[in-house]
């Protein structure tokens, strides 16, 4: 054998090499293949982390058109679905991934709290709050005067009588600049009313809310269009669940 034929040998015996190593990794990688599990179920059990919610809206207590006719199913709809659900998901987008992911609702509104860097997360975080909130302070019927109690007699005893209460809330709301709330809180044994912007709210700021009024536009335009005071006149008239409003004083 001369060298060429040596030299060409060697050179086959290579690629034949070569070929077997690439035929047993194909057999190996098929076999890896065969052992993955097969694809996630559609239930939604086994979501990306990213798109788990972490956070959701309560329930709403009652019909979307059970507030009718001081507050239309449209508008109510519309302030649920739309403006409190896209909350919701702008909060579940912003923790997803973070340790604020694990948290309670109420600790991530007070843990970023005057916080520049976790501005967005608290605005969305403290409107969850704050229309979970403001959905029970309503019912059909409700409004007027509370029931003789224990309520009744710190608004009388804070703001001299219920009338005193009911004109400074309604004052308040009305006079509210931009986007807020009004709420009916308890500091100690004091009853106040104070305004908030935007999504500020009072559990960031060690007050205990008993009622809120939310005064953003989307509350009550489709309805009254520009005449707030009509609706936080029917709000105070018709609306206000009294009962869970006694059941919030501490
Ligand atoms: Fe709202």
């Amino acid at each position: 054998m001369d060298g060429k034929k040596r030299e060409s040998e060697r050179h086959n015996h290579r690629n034949m090499s070569r070929s077997g190593r690439l035929i047993a990794q194909a057999v190996l990688f098929t076999a890896a293949l065969l052992l993955l599990p097969g694809p996630a179920p559609m239930d939604g059990a086994a979501q990306p982390a990213a798109e788990k919610p972490y956070f959701r809206k309560q329930p709403l207590p009652y019909p979307e058109n059970a507030l009718e006719p001081y507050i239309s199913a449209r508008t109510l709809s519309f302030h649920y679905e739309k403006h409190h659900q896209g909350y919701v998901n702008n909060l579940n987008k912003l923790v997803a991934g973070t340790p604020l992911a694990g948290r309670s609702l109420e600790e991530v509104v007070r843990e970023t709290a005057g916080r520049p860097d976790k501005t967005a997360v608290f605005n969305n975080a403290a409107q969850v709050w704050n229309h979970d909130f403001f959905w029970q302070c309503m019912k059909k019927g409700g409004g007027g005067k509370p029931a003789p109690g224990k309520l009744l007699r710190m608004i009388e005893t804070s703001f001299g009588s219920f009338e005193r209460f009911a004109n400074a809330f309604r004052t308040a709301a009305a006079s509210l600049f931009g986007s807020g709330y009004t709420w009916l809180v308890q500091e100690g044994d004091a009853l106040k009313i104070v305004q908030t912007s935007n999504a500020d709210t009072p559990i960031a700021h060690g007050q205990t809310p008993l009622l809120t009024c939310d005064v953003w536009e989307h509350s009550y335009y489709l309805d009254y269009q520009n005449r707030r005071p009509d609706f936080i006149g029917a709000f105070l008239d018709h609306l206000v669940n009294w009962e869970f409003v006694e059941s919030r004083v501490r």
